[in-house]
């Protein structure tokens, strides 16, 4: 499979990814000693923090760039696919940031989670819920279409509602602690053409190259209504799913 990720342009465009994730370091609420689980650890900004605490932390991650990334900070990080976990009963818990939207389907995914815990293993984690970056989404179907691409198609995420995520969770052997849809705009220090770079290669991927770069620039253009300030400031219509679990 392609890596489409670039561990410079997730340093430079995706700080605020881990910068924000220091409440659910707190959800988690890591041990010394306790094995944990981090599921799509990306360059490991995120697994640092949370093997701070003296855990044991494995990182996984489908993109051997931002495994390299990962490593080269000192994290245990290994590169697979989240969709065929093969651990049994390993960990204490298993922790996600901004990762389970990129993972479909969740069923595969939520399959190995629940049989890599150990009963009463937590699993804590904050990603993408209905209505995240819907104006971005809009946007980005919107210019793929004009250019006879199905943009709905291409649409590379999954954003569930709390109930739909809850109900999952439940099926596959869990108990919901809490779960809740949170709103929260998200300032881009680097703005939305670095965004959608970083971010929306899986979407514009769907179009021949020569027309990428004029469809990203549309889609700014588009969205500069909704997300950009008079000072040129852009802030992304994030919202969160955030939820703790255990496994039963
Ligand atoms: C998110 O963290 O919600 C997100 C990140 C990249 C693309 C889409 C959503």
């Amino acid at each position: 499979m392609t890596d489409r990720w670039s561990a410079d342009s997730y340093a430079r465009n995706a700080r605020f990814v881990a910068d924000l994730a220091a409440p659910l370091v707190d959800d988690l609420a890591p041990r010394p000693g306790e094995r944990i689980l981090d599921l799509g650890c990306g360059d490991g900004a995120f697994t640092a923090m949370v093997a701070a605490s003296g855990a044991t932390v494995t990182g996984i991650d489908a993109s051997p760039a931002l495994v390299a990334a990962a490593r080269a900070r000192g994290i245990d990080a290994r590169v697979e696919d989240a969709r065929e976990l093969a651990y049994a009963a390993a960990f204490d818990a298993v922790v996600s940031n901004a990762a389970l939207h990129w993972m479909l389907p969740p069923d595969a995914v939520l399959r190995g989670v629940s049989a890599a815990l150990r009963p009463g293993g937590r699993f804590v984690a904050e990603f993408g819920g209905k209505g995240n970056v819907a104006s971005i989404v809009t946007a980005v179907v919107a210019v793929l279409d004009r250019r006879g691409v199905d943009g709905a198609a291409a649409i590379p995420w999954y954003f569930p509602t709390a109930a739909e995520y809850a109900a999952r969770l439940e099926e596959h052997g869990f108990t919901i602690d809490r779960i809740a849809l949170v709103p929260r705009p998200t300032p881009l220090a680097t703005g939305m053409a670095a965004w959608l770079e970083t971010f929306g290669g899986a979407f514009f991927s769907a179009l021949p190259e020569p027309e990428r770069a004029p469809a990203a620039s549309e889609a700014e253009t588009l969205l500069a209504h909704a997300l950009r300030d008079d000072a040129g400031n852009w802030t992304a219509d994030y919202v969160r799913l955030r939820f703790r679990a255990t496994k039963r």
